[in-house]
């Protein structure tokens, strides 16, 4: 996080406060998450997107994609600095109304929404549905029906385009459960992008805003975005020589990617907004229709880089390995260093073979140092934090460890693995800290089992 640095004894120190204090307060593990630092990436995304298409004539929304965390006070700091939120479940639209954002500031998706949670999104008036099969259009169709209300609704769409870190998070080709293809067939015919947008124009208690299209998560090079954005573009001229209709709307999705490790970079929201927007303005052009409003729906870039966890040093054991381990031949030694959580608080590195970093915070230490790996405390050998990592050798039970760049789908994938508690958002900042969402505790987990 921006705010984060080294005090004189060596400890890092957090929104002002020093991690000892923020241990001995709060306990650990726990997520830390910047607040400053999240404000000023969400600002940053929005007057980015702003200014790019206003200089070519269009509007822009950005909606904070609540997956990546979604707390009350984080839906209502999105929302302070001019950020709208998409949801996609009941629960996360449930938050983001308690936090006051109004319906019309809400998104919901999801390529399975209940009935219970469109007909939830619908009495909270949000501003967008995004339709995700030709049946789920006749379900939102007949529940605003019954409603007496029209619903605005965005088609998502597939457009063919790869992008993404990892097979898990890339969600524009087809093989996959996502959205409708801009691509016809082999019998030709409609593509069923083009058979949806029809049939939401002749359901009269549907609105159509719009073309969606989300490519995939941590990208980190603009040029999927642009193809993207040229093909959804394609599709809505189409739209309008058959039908009349132009959609106002155009949304991009989100996936911008962002640093993990010491010497990555964090995608630049002004280089790739530039990018879409000259992209957007140009394809209109050559398509000879004017432009769209253009949303976006960032949730990593805004939320991943303000959340550091935070974990306490156990059993440290050095492991030789001799039998070459992964791809090198000479025996080495690696210091497993076990910290109080592990995959129950990320999954990201046994899911994605997700790569971070690790620093001892809470001192500061001249000792020589070793190859480490992080490991967390649960009963499976990929419980792994950090693959691989120079820790100091004189590393002990006690030391605190940070894990930067948490904020984004640590907490929001957590689960009770081992009947685990679920760790502490805790919220860092001028000094001083806050709890957003409360430790679990084991009488929470007794609760939950009858018996
Ligand atoms: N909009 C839609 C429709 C999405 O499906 C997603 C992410 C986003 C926006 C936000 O993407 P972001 O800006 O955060 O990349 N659990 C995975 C990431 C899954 C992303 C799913 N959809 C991970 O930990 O890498």
């Amino acid at each position: 996080p921006s705010s984060a640095r080294r005090g004189d004894d060596g400890a890092l120190v957090l929104g002002g406060v020093g991690v000892a204090a923020l241990a001995a307060e709060h306990g650990t593990p726990a997520y830390l998450l910047d607040e400053r630092d999240f404000r000023d990436r969400a600002r940053a995304y929005r007057t980015a997107f702003e200014d790019a298409f206003a200089a070519v004539g269009a509007g822009v929304d950005v909606y904070y994609a609540g997956k990546a965390l979604l707390t009350v006070a984080v839906a209502r700091w999105a929302h302070e600095e001019g950020l709208r939120v998409d949801t996609a479940s009941g629960g996360e639209l449930a938050i983001a109304l308690r936090a006051g954002v109004p319906g019309a500031d809400l998104g919901l998706h999801g390529n399975n929404k209940s009935d219970a949670e469109l007909a939830a999104a619908l009495d909270a008036g949000v501003g967008r549905v995004i339709v995700d099969s030709l049946t789920e259009i006749e379900r939102v169709a007949d529940l605003a029906a019954a409603r007496g209300v029209v619903a605005p609704v965005m088609v998502r769409v597939t457009t063919g385009v790869h992008a993404g870190g990892h097979e898990y998070i890339s969600t524009a080709h087809e093989d996959q459960k996502f959205g409708l293809s801009v691509n016809a067939g082999p019998d030709g015919g409609d593509s069923p992008a083009v058979a949806a947008l029809l049939r939401v124009l002749e359901r009269p208690s549907l609105r159509l805003l719009g073309v969606h299209s989300h490519i995939g998560s941590q990208i980190l090079d603009g040029a999927g975005f642009v193809e993207a954005a040229r093909t959804v573009l394609r599709l809505r001229a189409h739209l309008a020589l058959r039908t009349g209709v132009l959609v106002e709307e155009v949304d991009l999705g989100g996936g911008y990617g962002i640093a993990y490790l010491p010497g990555e970079e964090t995608l630049d929201p002004r280089a790739v907004a530039g990018d879409i927007a000259a992209a957007v303005a140009h394809a209109c052009d050559e398509l000879g229709t004017g432009l769209p409003r253009i949303s976006i729906e960032p949730g990593r870039a805004i939320v991943g880089p303000a959340g550091v966890t935070l974990y306490t040093v156990g059993t440290v054991k050095p492991v030789v390995v001799t039998d070459g381990g992964q791809g090198d031949d000479a025996a080495f030694t690696r210091l497993y260093v076990s910290v109080d959580g592990g995959m129950s608080d990320n999954i990201r590195p046994a899911l994605y073979g997700a790569r971070y970093h690790a620093e001892l915070v809470g001192r500061a230490s001249d000792a020589e140092p070793v190859r480490a790996r992080v490991v967390g405390k649960h009963c499976e050998s990929g419980d792994i934090v950090v693959h691989d990592v120079e820790l100091p050798g004189d590393i002990r039970a006690g030391d605190l460890l940070a894990v930067p760049a948490t904020g984004a789908y640590g907490r929001s994938m957590a689960s009770n693995y081992n009947q685990l508690t679920r760790p502490p958002v805790v919220a860092v900042g001028d000094g001083a800290s806050r709890v957003l969402v409360r430790r679990e505790t084991v009488e929470d987990l007794l609760a939950l089992d009858l018996g």
